[in-house]
């Protein structure tokens, strides 16, 4: 393709892509590369003077709006903002606004804001009334969308001592990530299309043309602007008329703050991309403005964007790849997850080869087959996923992918119960089972086998030492010694591990079984109750709901499980070689951590995630989803979220190494901290 061919070609391309975004609220790229493509034809339009065009979708913003809703000619126009990507063009921007006004960069004043990744919404008020709001539409023209604002629950109808005449408070419609979950959950329960991310989730609740349907979703409006027509309230500053609109009801960014010359700016423009996850909105940058109102009117404005403004665009956390399969992993419980074989990509500085379909009805859901461009997702420290297939009109697509209906590692039929969303392996023989289950029964939240970990329960599985928990305590040294990587020494040590992981009380021996639902806390609380595993063998569904924390799922499930033929099985096994299965008196939790905010980040090996959180508060604690300065400690795991790591440093939290988690739950401290 030469380079008449290739504007071409991005100016079609560009422009789909705006109707998709703006119009239809279903992008079909992420930002991120809607980006790349704007860049590259801007790049080309400004090397190529001859191909210029003044209706280049690179001179305009936004798409046309659709037909639904009526169009209202915005009194001055709405324009974007242009991007920058790291320091260095974030400094050359700074130094052009400061020779453009022919000062040192070191004497503007800057505001530094969250970029709310949500629509943008301009409020028209008359004598302080609000008569209308609309859309962006193409900057010109927007969508009258009235009566939905109406709905929003932080827009002011009136504002007090108003100046008369008209004004408009510009900001961005959105959707707080908690709201954004509880959409979704409730997208989910009515069989409803859940939203790929919380900007289209707003956009969905705003374009909606029966107000009641707008109302029911909970969207927030965060003001950046006034535009002061007549200019009748002569601010001197940006920040103060961001002061006015709060102190008329509206939502600022808490976030925002002034900095003074370029290094101040610099700082916290990447103060806001390390704390992107602990904000409550999603956020694709910063923005940074010149403060000054006088400066701001000397500098001017492009045709599509202010030059006293700039967004700096963090690293994409979404990125297309193609997927290569999808296959199906089988945990302990027997669960079977899909999940996508991918074209490795990089991603917010990671490497990403597979990526979590969650379950069955994701996948239907997202409809994403073999062969399908796919837009995947990591952000902070959660597991990558799928989040949609990229349309691709003239591509010959897989038939829909099937959900298999056997075990693809023991070929057992594979069960869904009839209000679940998962689907499971029930076959307790399945071999992906054992060797979960094996390497779970011996980690360190379980019974905390020394020496035993996934490559040794690998081993024993592999030379047939093994094929269930209980074979474990047949195991002599002259068995173990001749395998790869053992010696008399390492034999002799892992033998005595497992014959001392024997007297653990009964509370660990139901998190090591690794039963459905039962976590440490309802293991401990269940094991308190009954006292010896007998007795919980025998209780009835009544009585194990009885139980505190255990309610009608978990008593099911132990139900079940203690009746499994295996289990009984099992469970004389471990009585035979000696196994405690008792409660000792005096294992009563203490409240170790009362009153404390303790914050996890990244995993844990014995504890998931939630099962984390449950201890910490089973002892009195709290486990918020973010560092403050009450925050007592901060317990790191594998792969933490760096930004909740750095926001502990600079308070002066203490960093609490994930491995000694128990300990801390057990003491309510810790003997050491990372540095
Ligand atoms: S100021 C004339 N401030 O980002 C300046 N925009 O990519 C207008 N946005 O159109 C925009 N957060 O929809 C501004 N703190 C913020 C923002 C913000 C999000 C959106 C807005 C804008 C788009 C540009």
């Amino acid at each position: 393709m030469n380079a008449a061919q290739r504007v071409a070609w991005l100016r079609a391309e560009i422009t789909r892509h705006n109707e998709a975004y703006f119009v239809h609220d279903a992008p079909v790229i992420p930002d991120a590369d809607y980006d790349a493509l704007v860049r590259e034809l801007r790049t080309l339009e400004a090397e190529h003077p001859e191909f210029a065009d003044a209706n280049s979708v690179s001179q305009r913003v936004g798409a046309p709006s659709s037909n639904v809703f009526a169009p209202v000619r915005h009194d001055e126009p709405l324009q974007s903002l242009d991007n920058v990507f790291d320091d260095a063009e974030l400094r050359a921007w700074a130094q052009r606004c400061a020779n453009a006004l022919g000062l040192e960069a070191e004497s503007l004043s800057f505001v530094v804001e969250p970029k709310i990744d949500g629509l943008a919404l301009s409020i028209t008020y008359v004598n302080g009334e609000m008569v209308q709001a609309a859309t962006r539409g193409d900057g010109i023209v927007g969508e009258d969308v009235t009566d939905n604002v109406r709905t929003i629950h932080n827009v002011p109808a009136t504002l007090a001592s108003a100046p008369e005449g008209r004004l408009a408070v510009r900001g961005e419609v959105f959707l707080a990530k908690e709201d954004f979950d509880a959409l979704n959950a409730h997208q989910r329960a009515r069989g409803e299309r859940e939203f790929a991310n919380p900007r289209n989730g707003a956009a969905g609740s705003l374009r909606q043309k029966d107000p009641a349907v707008s109302a029911s979703r909970p969207l927030s409006f965060l003001a950046y602007q006034l535009v002061d027509i007549g200019d009748q309230l002569a601010f001197t500053w940006y920040h103060e008329s961001i002061d006015q609109l709060a102190r008329w009801g509206f939502l600022t960014a808490g976030e925002s703050t002034r900095e003074h010359g370029v290094p101040a700016m610099l700082a916290r423009s990447r103060w806001f991309e390390e704390h992107r996850h602990d904000l409550v909105y999603q956020i694709d940058g910063a923005v940074i403005k010149v403060d000054e109102l006088a400066l701001r009117a000397r500098l001017g404005s492009t045709s599509r964007a202010p030059r006293w403004a700039i967004a700096r665009k963090f690293p994409p956390e979404e990125r297309t790849t193609r997927l290569v399969a999808i296959e199906v992993s089988i945990g302990r419980t027997g669960r079977a997850t899909p999940y996508a074989v991918l074209e490795p990509v990089v991603i917010a500085g990671s490497t990403v080869a597979l990526a979590t379909l969650h379950n069955q009805d994701q996948v239907a859901a997202k409809d994403v087959r073999p062969g399908d461009l796919v837009i995947v997702r990591k952000a902070g420290d959660v597991i990558p996923e799928i989040v949609a297939a990229v349309a691709e009109p003239n591509r010959h697509r897989a038939p829909p992918w099937e959900f298999p209906a056997t075990c693809p590692v023991c070929g057992h039929p594979l069960t869904r119960g009839a209000d679940e969303s998962d689907t499971y392996c029930l076959n307790p023989r399945c071999p992906a089972r054992v060797r979960e289950q094996l390497i779970h029964f011996a980690s360190r939240g379980a019974l905390d086998i020394e020496g035993l970990g996934e490559q040794r329960v690998g081993q024993l599985l592999d030379v047939g030492l093994v094929h269930d928990v209980a074979d474990l305590f047949s195991l002599r040294v002259e068995d173990l010694a001749p395998l790869e990587g053992f010696g008399d020494l390492s034999a002799t040590g892992l033998v005595r591990q497992i014959a001392a992981s024997t007297s653990a009380p009964l509370s660990r021996l139901l998190v090591a079984l690794g039963i459905r639902h039962v976590g440490p806390v309802a293991a401990r609380e269940l094991a308190r109750h009954f006292g010896t595993y007998e007795a919980l063998a025998r209780a009835s569904l009544e009585e194990l709901e009885t139980v505190e924390g255990v309610g009608p799922v978990i008593a099911l499930s132990v139900f079940t499980y203690v009746r499994l033929d295996d289990t009984v099985q099992r469970m004389a096994r471990l009585a035979d070689v000696g196994f405690s299965m008792r409660e000792p008196e005096g294992t009563a939790r203490a409240a170790t951590l009362a009153g404390r905010a303790v914050v996890v980040t990244g995993a844990l090996t014995g504890f998931t995630r939630d099962e984390a959180e449950a201890a910490v508060v089973a002892r009195g604690g709290t486990s918020p989803g973010s560092v403050s300065t009450r925050t007592y400690c901060v317990v790191v795991g594998e792969s933490p979220g760096a930004s909740k790591v750095t926001r502990a440093r600079e308070l002066g939290v203490p960093l609490v190494d994930g491995t000694h988690f128990e300990e801390l739950l057990r003491t309510g401290t810790w003997t050491t901290t990372l540095a």
